[in-house]
């Protein structure tokens, strides 16, 4: 096995509270080959954005760390672009310039022949050549998260982190971007770190689909490797007994071993409330 490109160790993450420390995170081991393509699912609140955060370097670990490349992570940088589930584009640049900015990044003394020709390659990758002079309040939802992808793109990053990219679309969009990902992602050979909320989406398009168990210190539960060969076709899949298998799989970890947390979890909010309540 070859050096992986990332290398997460023991990383943790406790948050001051008003409350005292609140330990997210614990003993986060997770070691990603280049042109992996990873998903992190939990329920809501285990700590995906968290780990996320932490190799994109908006957060520092207060335990252990990121390695990528050879080189401990401490701060943003261009080799880790980030795709937020709510669109982050300039709204006052059209998508052209939106996509311009990411590229100058790395034009390094190109001249502008080169960058706009790039621009185009990465506005055509997302479909998106004909909107580049609107604004993004003139796009659709689904249009602004293709530019994101294609800005992150054009950052020609090692690693691609997305939380949750695809959450907030309708499902045909949704279909859509992610058959774009798994084509761009099969031409790019990027390392994708994907965020989602949809056992579907994740069995789909990942190589490995890790499982994170419920907070607090949250901490990877299971790693799921999806063996289905590339391309991979939606259609195809539905009636696939392997990708069933992997399905049932991921629903099991999250609805059986990771249910029973959740719920006495909120059962026991709910008791305080009671208490609250009475007292
Ligand atoms: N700055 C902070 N201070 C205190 N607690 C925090 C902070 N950021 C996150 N947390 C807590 O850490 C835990 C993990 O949060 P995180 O946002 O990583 O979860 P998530 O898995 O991404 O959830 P969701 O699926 O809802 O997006 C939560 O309990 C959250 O309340
Ligand atoms: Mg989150």
């Amino acid at each position: 096995m070859s050096k992986p490109l990332l290398d997460l160790t023991q990383l943790g993450m406790r948050f001051p509270t008003p409350q005292g420390e609140f330990v997210a995170l614990k003993n986060v081991n997770l070691q990603i080959q280049k042109g992996e393509f990873i998903s992190l699912i939990g329920h809501s609140g285990c700590g995906k954005s968290t780990v996320l955060n932490l190799v994109a370097g908006l957060h520092f670990p207060t335990d252990g760390g990121v390695i990528v490349d050879g080189r401990e992570v401490d701060g943003p940088g261009p080799e880790r672009a980030v795709v937020f589930q709510n669109h982050s584009l300039l709204p006052w640049l059209t998508v052209y310039e939106n996509i311009e900015l990411a590229v100058k990044q790395v034009a390094k003394g190109k001249d502008k022949a080169w960058v706009k020709e790039q621009v185009h390659h990465y506005l055509d990758l997302v479909e998106m050549d004909h909107a580049a002079d609107k604004k993004p309040d003139e796009i659709s939802g689904g249009m602004k998260q293709r530019v994101g992808i294609a800005r992150a793109l054009a950052l020609k990053p090692k690693v691609l982190l997305m939380d949750e990219p695809f959450g907030a679309l309708d499902a045909l969009t949704r279909a859509k971007l992610q058959d774009a990902l798994m084509a761009i992602q099969a031409e790019l050979n990027n390392t994708v770190i994907m965020i989602t909320h949809d056992v579907d989406e994740a069995v789909l398009l990942s190589d490995k689909i890790v499982m994170m168990t419920n907070g607090p210190a949250a901490t990877i539960g299971e790693v799921l490797d999806i063996n289905l060969e590339r391309p991979r076709n939606r259609v195809a899949m539905a009636d696939n007994p392997q990708y069933q298998k992997y399905r049932q799989a991921v629903l099991t970890f999250l609805y059986e071993k990771q249910a029973k947390n959740e719920l006495s979890g909120s059962v026991e909010i709910s008791k305080q409330k009671d208490a609250k309540k009475s007292a």
